[in-house]
């Protein structure tokens, strides 16, 4: 197998790469990213010697490279995830989320059925999307495969296009393609725009936690290495043409959640008890804040037998302690155009 696997260099990307290097010495690893701010080599430090791994540093909105890429490389498998992934940037700044979401898609696409078109067997376009593409959900439900689609964000819409574009592939050129929606992830390598990083971060440095209106959104949480583990499960055994949804089964209001982190940061940091709640400052909410996510994933536990791993409790302490292990990396990604960022995204909004 030659694998592309685009956006390697991001938050799930990286897991997914080093799972695949790692579990898979036979496949040839091909990781494009274009390195923007979410992109970060120092996240694949430890598997970047291996003989079946390739970094390629590339836009996928740009299709010429990416047809000749295809031409060059031959690839029979992709596993898309790059993408611009977070939802207060594509309020502020909707155009790159189109460019890289929607455009650098079917340029991948376009590429992938150029070179397949006259053997489809054995190839397979795999696309990670988000739950967010189905809307927001009252108190109860979940969504499955079936929810209508309803995205709210830039962010959510610019995904739930890509995802329609994947299907129209599969379904108008017999493109072989599958789609996976998962739920939020966390843990390690995740950028400090996120809800738990950036509050670790703000912890770690005594800045406020920010929380957006009352604090009452709820999101179902998914340990990272349990996505990439799906991940894998999916591209090897998942059905061409389907959608499997991924999730943790695991819902958090925003701010009992927060609560949690802020006792397990004062644990580790040897603060006094109650001492990072003191940080929580309730700010003026996100546009369009989606209330509740929360997945079904019978299906994809059912047929295709995947479950996660670990408990949230588990997955949040292991969280903590890399970021406390790895301020270097925290320090470097918080650095320079970060601060530009912060002070736009938080400032007057208190
Ligand atoms: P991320 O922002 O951490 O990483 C995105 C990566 O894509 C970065 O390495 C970036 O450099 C790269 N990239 C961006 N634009 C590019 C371009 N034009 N060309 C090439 N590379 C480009 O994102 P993430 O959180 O790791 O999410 C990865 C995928 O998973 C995304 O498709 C996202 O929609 C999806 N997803 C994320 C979550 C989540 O909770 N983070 C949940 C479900 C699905
Ligand atoms: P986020 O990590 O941005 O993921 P998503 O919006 O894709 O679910 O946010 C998770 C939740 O946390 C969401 O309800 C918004 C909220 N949130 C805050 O309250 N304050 C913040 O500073 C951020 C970044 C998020």
């Amino acid at each position: 197998m030659k694998i592309l696997i685009t956006g390697g260099a991001g938050f799930i990307g990286s897991h997914v790469v080093r799972l695949f290097v790692n579990k898979y010495p036979n496949y040839e690893i091909y990781n494009l990213d274009k390195l923007t701010y979410a992109g970060n080599l120092e996240n694949l430090k430890d598997i970047e010697e291996k003989p079946n791994y390739t970094f390629i540093h590339g836009d996928i909105v740009d299709g010429d490279f990416i047809q000749n890429l295809f031409n060059e490389h031959k690839f029979n498998g992709v596993i898309h995830l790059a993408a611009e992934s977070h939802v207060d940037r594509s309020i502020s700044n909707p155009m790159e989320f189109i460019q890289t979401n929607i455009v650098g898609t079917v340029n991948l696409l376009n590429a992938a059925k150029a070179i397949w078109k006259d053997n489809f067997e054995n190839k397979l376009f795999y696309h990670i999307s988000t739950d967010e593409v189905y809307g927001s959900l009252n108190d109860e439900g979940f969504f499955t495969e079936e929810t209508p689609y309803s995205p709210h964000s830039p962010y959510s819409a610019s995904k739930a296009s890509s995802d329609h574009l994947v299907r129209a592939y599969n379904d108008t050129f017999d493109l072989p393609t599958v789609i996976s929606n998962c739920s939020n992830n966390y843990g390690q390598n995740q950028f400090p725009e996120k809800l738990i990083p950036l509050f670790i971060n703000n912890i770690i440095n005594k800045k406020s936690l920010p929380v957006y209106g009352k604090g009452i959104n709820v999101r179902d949480w998914l340990y990272v290495v349990d996505h990439a583990t799906a991940i894998d499960v999916i591209f090897h055994k998942g059905k061409v043409g389907e959608t499997y949804n991924i999730g943790g089964n695991n819902e958090w209001k925003n701010i009992d959640l927060i609560k949690v982190l802020c006792k397990v940061m004062d644990k580790k940091l040897g603060r006094e008890v109650g001492e990072s709640e003191k940080l929580i400052t309730y700010i003026v909410d996100r546009a369009g804040h989606d209330l509740r996510y929360a997945i079904d994933s019978t299906k994809l536990q059912k047929e295709l037998g995947w479950k996660p791993s670990l408990q949230f409790e588990e997955g949040l302490e292991k969280t903590v302690d890399w970021y406390l292990a790895n301020t270097e990396w925290l320090n470097n990604v918080t650095s320079g155009a970060y601060k530009e960022y912060y002070l736009k995204q938080y400032s007057q909004k208190e």
